[in-house]
């Protein structure tokens, strides 16, 4: 893998564990709630790990994109915060990154989609440990539909962007398979 820059590492993860803060996301069990930046923690954990399998990557652009990839779906930064902090190049994966609220919500994973194909494989690879993560454990609260459905949704990113890496897809399709067993 590439060499990474521990500071263009740490200016993205202070920038997201601001912007995620007081943000929570459901655990297995009604009891249990995780601060929202363990699952940037996770996803770029993952991408690290799976930058193994691509040497050729960029490894800054992967991590900077893992690290920031819900800022802007998920909290008031803008798209031109992203790029007058940390480029254009990064600012555009993570708007890739982001589905259209103005779509209809069934479009919205398509067209992000088709977003992210036109963008580095870094990106890619972001969404591929994304899901991976996203699919750790079912919610207490979700219905067989709704797990049924993220399953479809798991398997359609995996078809689409599983050329980014062998590493990522492998542990995606993995954790496809078990979800909700
Ligand atoms: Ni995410």
């Amino acid at each position: 893998m590439s060499a990474w820059s521990i500071e263009a590492y740490e200016k993205a993860w202070q920038f997201a564990a601001l912007a995620h803060k007081g943000q929570t996301y459901k655990g297995r069990t009604p009891d249990i709630n995780y601060d929202y930046i363990t699952h940037i923690g996770m996803v770029t954990t993952r991408v690290l790990q799976g930058l193994r399998a691509t040497p050729e990557a960029n490894a800054d652009l992967a991590l900077q994109c893992a690290l920031l990839h819900d800022t802007l779906e998920d909290t008031p930064t803008t798209y031109e915060q992203l790029a007058a902090e940390f480029g254009r190049v990064v600012a555009d994966g993570v708007l890739a990154l982001s589905k259209n609220p103005d779509l209809p919500r069934p479009e919205q994973m398509k067209d992000s989609l088709a977003r992210i194909v036109q963008q580095p494989k870094e990106v890619w690879m972001v969404k591929l440990a994304d899901r991976a993560d996203n699919l750790q454990y079912v919610p207490w609260n979700w219905t067989a539909e709704r797990i049924a459905n993220y399953k479809i949704e798991g398997q359609l990113i995996l078809d689409t962007l599983k050329a980014a890496n062998a590493l990522l897809a492998q542990q995606l399709a993995e954790r496809i398979k078990q979800y909700g067993q």
